[in-house]
């Protein structure tokens, strides 16, 4: 797209000098010619996500050319010749023309790709690839055959995929290609997207249009996104799809259907990417006709152990199922007085002679249960410690209640050794301004990993959890709930689509930093010129905590709108279930705030590891960004700052409007250094976040000043309605829900 249209843009200025140059006014000559400078002039949609592989300024496309003037890439399968369309397709984008395709070298400068089944000559080259894996990849510079070369091998077609996208990710940073000695291999071996995606197209907490799945069409036409689809995610090493919503139909599981899911599964295969169901458990009733779904019914089995080898009849490398039973209304197990590990040791039986697994949520609290609603999952799942089938991975939310904008870890990861723990990341932000707000989730996702659960004394970091590393498992998994949908730019903006980027470098390796991806990311979304790449790498990595700061400061949550989740509503007590109100979790009133989680309270801090425990119960060590989250506490609670708790609040609230303010600014700074349509796009969505940042400060502190009665600290402005107003909003069409 872009590239046609600077194309005409030099069409144009052509033609211009062809006329008389006497005729053209100066003026719009010079216009013209701003107009043909690099590519920031050429508007863009997004559609090409980080993938842009856009021309390249003519010394670094000098240098490129003289270390890639040749490919020599035997495609012997599907998922080589998808990597050499990659690389041909980049090159050909960076360069104006792809590389030569050679059997052999025959000059300085060769490209060597493949596995020592594709590519016998690398077999000569001493290169030792044992530590690889299945998906690891080596790339190297080093003279072959007497020239210097370039080469990416692997021990599978897919390491070499994950390999040609490493070596183009290396280009589209700047990086240089000499004196290259790279070795990868994922630290994790499950790396998928979760889509909420209905059968109907609508997206759960979607806010990116509809789902990109087009059941009606299937199976017989397979959307070309599905490619594009593909394309990123193996850019990325993402190697899974659920492609429908935990909240599941068992229609899926329909032959009508799973033909459906065939012809998807057949488009991302080349790609390395699995398929995978979220399945409801109660289906041997809906659709198979029995009277009950017990797990322990012979029936039952046997109706998921046929159901099971009818799909891998149709799809040899299906992944398996992901579970949500007994939560919020799903069936499960224990409507039948089962436990969860009956219920997924059900379902992993039947899928393990086709090696396939079972991720089974971790996501349970029940309104019946009058226990604080973050203790509930470790009350429930604890106890099943080393009950579960070893091809059975437990799916746990990064924080004990929901994707809120900060959350502790969750107290499961470390405390279960005996059970593979999945992390389950949100990428679409339902809990932090869906996709208008720009909130960069690596900073939120290295907060998460990095956290030490202290299960095996310090260092066991919630990375070593999830990778197996900590306690020894083989199996390990990162689920994202996926923010893509129909929109052209897929996630609904285009800093979502930063999201997306880094749950999958973080899956791939949950030890990244998350400022270095930050920098990947601008770098291959807007161009490697510094002027651009430190103000917006500076906005992304203070995005996040300026939600946190506007929405819920100081450890507070779930304070949003019911239902849709939009907006601030923290006087809510309605609704159908009191732990699904803000009042429930705030717990404010006239003489203070917060949920006592502490030994004097709920005593959630006892389901830590015992450092940490002791950490988060002490008033003199909890780290205060967590405070409200464990404590209760008197409105003039001394801060260690010396204000008040209630100063310091107002304070939280006022900072993070002005962080939005400032990232507006910034970001209004860089207009002509990037294309108009994606500049202008961010630039109405920080309008929107800093005019709904300025909201949920105003309406928060009305609220909190209606129970405290306390005036605001000296400097802050006053709230611009009173709080009735707030309470008087209403917005029946917020999407996602
Ligand atoms: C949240 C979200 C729901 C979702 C649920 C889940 O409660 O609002 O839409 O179904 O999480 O993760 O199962």
């Amino acid at each position: 797209m872009v590239q046609r249209q600077s194309r005409a843009v030099v069409a144009a200025v052509g033609q211009a000098s062809r006329a008389a140059w006497c005729a053209v006014p100066l003026a719009t000559l010079a216009l013209l010619l701003l107009a043909w400078l690099p590519f920031p002039a050429a508007a863009e949609d997004g559609y090409d996500l980080w993938l842009r592989y856009r021309p390249l300024p003519a010394q670094r496309a000098g240098e490129l050319r003289a270390r890639v003037s040749q490919l020599v890439m035997p495609a012997p399968s599907p998922t080589l010749a998808a990597a050499r369309d990659e690389l041909l397709r980049a090159f050909e984008g960076f360069l104006g023309r792809p590389p030569a395709m050679v059997d052999a070298p025959t000059s300085p400068g060769a490209l060597l790709a493949g596995t020592p089944a594709s590519l016998p000559l690398l077999r000569t080259l001493g290169l030792d690839l044992a530590a690889l894996g299945n998906e690891g990849y080596a790339i190297r510079s080093l003279p072959v055959q007497g020239r210097p070369a370039t080469v990416i091998a692997a021990n599978t077609d897919l390491g070499v995929l994950y390999g040609a996208f490493a070596l183009l990710r290396q280009v589209q940073t700047g990086a240089s290609l000499d004196g290259l000695d790279i070795r990868e291999a994922p630290r994790v071996k499950v790396r998928v997207l979760n889509h909420w995606d209905n059968l109907d197209r609508h997206v759960e907490r979607g806010y990116a249009g509809a789902s990109i799945w087009d059941w009606w069409k299937l199976p017989d036409y397979a959307d070309p996104r599905y490619t594009d689809y593909a394309r990123a995610n193996a850019s990325l090493g993402i190697n899974g799809a659920v492609l429908n919503n935990v909240n599941a139909n068992a229609t899926i599981l329909t032959p009508r259907y799973l033909a459906k899911v065939r012809t998807i599964a057949e488009v991302l295969r080349p790609y390395g990417i699995r398929v995978y169901l979220s399945a409801r458990f109660s289906a041997p009733m809906e659709i198979g006709g029995l009277q009950t779904a017990d797990p322990l019914d012979a029936d039952v089995r046997a109706w998921w152990r046929a159901k099971a080898a009818e799909i891998y009849a149709l799809i040899p490398d299906f992944g398996g199922f992901l579970v949500k039973a007994n939560s919020e209304g799903q069936p499960g197990p224990q409507d039948f007085g089962r436990t969860h590990a009956d219920g997924a040791n059900m379902l992993a039986e039947a899928l393990a002679p086709h090696g396939g697994i079972v991720m089974w949520r971790a996501f349970v609290y029940s309104q019946h249960n009058p226990d604080d609603r973050a203790k509930q999952a470790w009350t429930e799942f604890k106890p099943l410690d080393g009950k579960f089938r070893d091809n059975v991975l437990v799916q746990v939310k990064n924080g004990p209640i929901d994707f809120q904008p900060r959350e502790p870890f969750s107290p499961l990861f470390g405390a279960m050794p005996g059970t593979p723990l999945m992390m389950e990341f949100q990428i679409t932000k339902e809990y932090l301004g869906f996709a208008t707000h720009l909130a960069y989730l690596g900073t939120l996702y290295e907060e998460v990993l990095q956290a030490d659960t202290h299960a095996l004394g310090a260092g066991s970091t919630v990375a070593r959890v999830v990778t197996g590393e900590l306690h020894g498992h083989a199996l390990s998994g990162m689920a994202g709930v996926a923010n893509i949908g129909t929109d052209r730019d897929w996630c609904g903006s285009i800093f979502d689509q930063a999201n997306w980027y880094v749950f999958g470098r973080m899956a791939w390796n949950p030890d990244l930093s998350a400022r270095d991806i930050a920098g990947e990311w601008v770098r291959m979304t807007f161009g490697d010129d510094p002027a651009i790449v430190e103000p917006v790498v500076g906005m992304m990595m203070e995005s996040r905590e300026a939600v946190v700061d506007y929405m819920t400061p100081l450890g507070l949550h779930h304070l949003m709108g019911r239902g849709h989740h939009y907006g601030p509503m923290p006087w809510d007590a309605g609704g159908p279930r009191a732990d699904w109100t803000p009042v429930y979790y705030h717990r404010a009133d006239k003489d203070g705030i917060g949920f006592d989680r502490s030994s004097k309270g709920s005593n959630a801090v006892a389901q830590y590891a015992l450092p940490v425990a002791r950490r988060f119960d002490d008033l003199a060590q909890v780290p205060e960004e967590y405070l409200l989250w464990f404590h209760h506490l008197p409105w003039t609670h001394r801060m260690r700052s010396g204000a008040t708790l209630w100063e310091e609040l107002v304070r939280h609230y006022s900072r993070g409007v002005a962080t939005v303010a400032r990232m507006r600014e910034t970001w209004a700074g860089l207009a002509g250094r990037i294309d108009s349509q994606r500049h202008h796009q961010a630039a109405t969505f920080l309008a929107i976040q800093q005019r709904e940042a300025q909201w949920w400060r105003d309406a928060s502190i009305a609220y909190w000043q209606s129970l405290n009665g306390l005036p605001l600290p000296a400097g802050e402005a006053a709230p611009a309605h009173p709080l009735e107003y707030y309470q008087g909003l209403s917005f029946p069409d917020a999407p996602g829900n």
